[in-house]
C-alpha cells in the first residue's frame, strides 16, 4: 500500500496538480474540512499533511498522527498549526513562504490607492446616487508623491509593499525590532524605533508582521488613536493583528479617515459580528471608507498553482527520505 498524503482543507479535487507531484509515490487525498472535527478519524495514519487555512491544527491532533513526518502549511502564515505539539512528536512543520508575497503587496498597495485617491469611496456612494456627481464628493485628498508609507514587518511581503509604495513616490519608514541594521540602508527606506514613531508619522500604516502573542491587536483602540486623524490603515496579514472593532470606532469619530482589512479575526465572518452590521449598514459612518476583502490578497492563479506545487514537492522530498524545506518548527 502506498504512503498516504492528506489535503486537509480548501483544495477539493481534481487533485492534478498534487498527483502529477506524487501520484507514483502516494496516494493523495483531499478531506474538504471546515473543522478540526472534520479531519477526525481521516489523518491519523498520513505520512504527510498539507494544510491551508480553513482550519486549525492543534496538539489534539497531532498526538493522534502515526506515522506523520510532515505538516506543510500551503501558505506563509503558520499560526493556525501547534509546531510546538508538532515538534515535540518529531514532526517536521513547514511553510511556503514565496508563493505570493507580490500578491499581498500588490493587494495592500491597490486598497491604499482606493482609499488614498478616493476610488472607492466615489464609486460606492455614486452607485446609491449618495452626493453629487463631481470631484468634491471625495475631497479632500493629497498628492501621493511625498506621503509616509508606513510598513509594520519589514519581511518578504513588507518589503515588497515598500518597494512599490517607493515606486509612486512616497517616503517609506518601517517598524520592525526584528530586523537588522543595514535593510533600511538597503532598501532606501527609514527605520523607526518604535510603532508609536511609526503612527504619528504615516499617512498610510501598513500591516505585514506574523500574528504573534506579541502582534495580536498591535493595531488597537489606543494605537489607531495616534494615526493622524488623515490617514488610513491597511491590513493584508492577519486579523488577529487588527482590532477590526476598533478600526470601525475609529472610522465613525473620523479617528482615522479609511480602513481596508483583507482578514478578519474569525473567516468568514458571522452576519451578527458588529463590523460586519457597520460595513454593510449605508447609514454607518464607516460604511463607505471602510473596504473588506475575503483574504483574498495573496490569491492569482499562478500563485494558487505555486502553493500546491511547492507544498506537494516538499512531501516528496520527505517521501524520498529527504529533509523538508522551509521548516518553521
Ligand atoms: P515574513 O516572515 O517574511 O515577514 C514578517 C516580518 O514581520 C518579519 O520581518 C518580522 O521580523 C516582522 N515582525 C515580527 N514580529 C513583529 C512585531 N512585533 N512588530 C513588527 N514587526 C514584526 O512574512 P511575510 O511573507 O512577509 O508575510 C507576513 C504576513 O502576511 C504573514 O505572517 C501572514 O500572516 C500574512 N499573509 C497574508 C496573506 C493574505 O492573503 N492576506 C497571504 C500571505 C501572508
Amino acid at each position: 500500500m502506498k504512503p498516504q498524503v492528506v489535503i486537509t482543507d480548501f483544495i477539493n479535487p481534481p487533485l492534478d496538480i498534487e498527483q502529477r507531484i506524487l501520484g507514483d509515490l502516494a496516494d493523495v487525498v483531499a478531506l474538504n474540512a471546515f473543522s478540526e472535527e472534520d479531519i477526525l478519524d481521516k489523518v491519523e495514519n498520513a505520512e504527510a499533511i498539507m494544510l491551508y487555512h480553513f482550519i486549525s491544527i492543534s496538539r489534539r491532533t497531532i498526538e493522534r498522527l502515526k506515522n506523520c513526518k510532515l505538516i506543510v502549511r500551503c501558505g506563509v502564515g503558520f499560526d493556525n498549526v501547534d509546531r510546538l505539539a508538532a515538534r515535540e512528536k518529531g514532526i517536521a512543520v513547514a511553510n511556503v513562504p514565496d508563493y505570493g508575497s507580490e500578491e499581498v503587496a500588490d493587494s495592500a498597495i491597490g486598497m491604499y490607492l482606493s482609499l488614498a485617491r478616493g476610488i472607492h469611496y466615489a464609486n460606492h456612494r455614486l452607485q446609491r446616487k449618495q452626493g453629487p456627481w463631481i470631484y468634491e464628493q471625495v475631497r479632500p485628498l493629497h498628492r501621493i508623491r511625498g506621503r509616509v508609507f508606513g510598513v509594520i514587518g519589514v519581511g518578504r511581503i513588507g518589503t515588497a509593499a515598500a518597494l512599490r509604495a517607493k515606486a509612486l513616490g512616497m517616503r517609506v519608514l518601517f517598524y520592525d525590532p526584528y530586523v537588522p541594521d543595514g535593510r533600511d540602508k538597503a532598501l532606501g527606506i527609514e527605520r523607526c524605533e518604535t510603532l508609536e514613531e511609526l503612527l504619528a508619522v504615516s499617512d498610510a500604516v501598513s500591516v505585514h508582521c506574523p500574528r504573534t502573542e506579541e502582534t495580536q491587536h498591535i493595531m488597537n483602540a489606543q494605537t489607531i488613536g495616534l494615526m493622524k486623524e488623515s490617514a488610513f490603515l491597511i491590513n493584508t496579514a492577519r486579523g488577529g493583528c487588527v482590532d477590526a472593532n476598533a478600526v470601525v470606532e475609529a472610522l465613525a469619530a473620523n479617528k482615522i479617515r479609511g480602513a481596508a482589512l483583507d482578514v478578519l479575526e474569525v473567516e468568514p465572518p458571522l452576519d451578527d459580528d458588529p463590523v460586519m452590521q457597520a460595513w454593510r449598514n449605508p447609514e454607518h459612518p464607516a460604511h463607505d471608507r471602510l473596504i473588506i476583502n475575503p483574504h483574498s490578497a495573496f490569491y492569482s492563479e499562478e500563485g494558487l498553482d505555486d502553493m500546491r506545487i511547492k507544498g506537494s514537492e516538499n512531501c516528496r522530498r520527505v517521501l524520498e527520505g529527504k529533509p523538508p524545506r522551509n521548516v518553521v518548527n
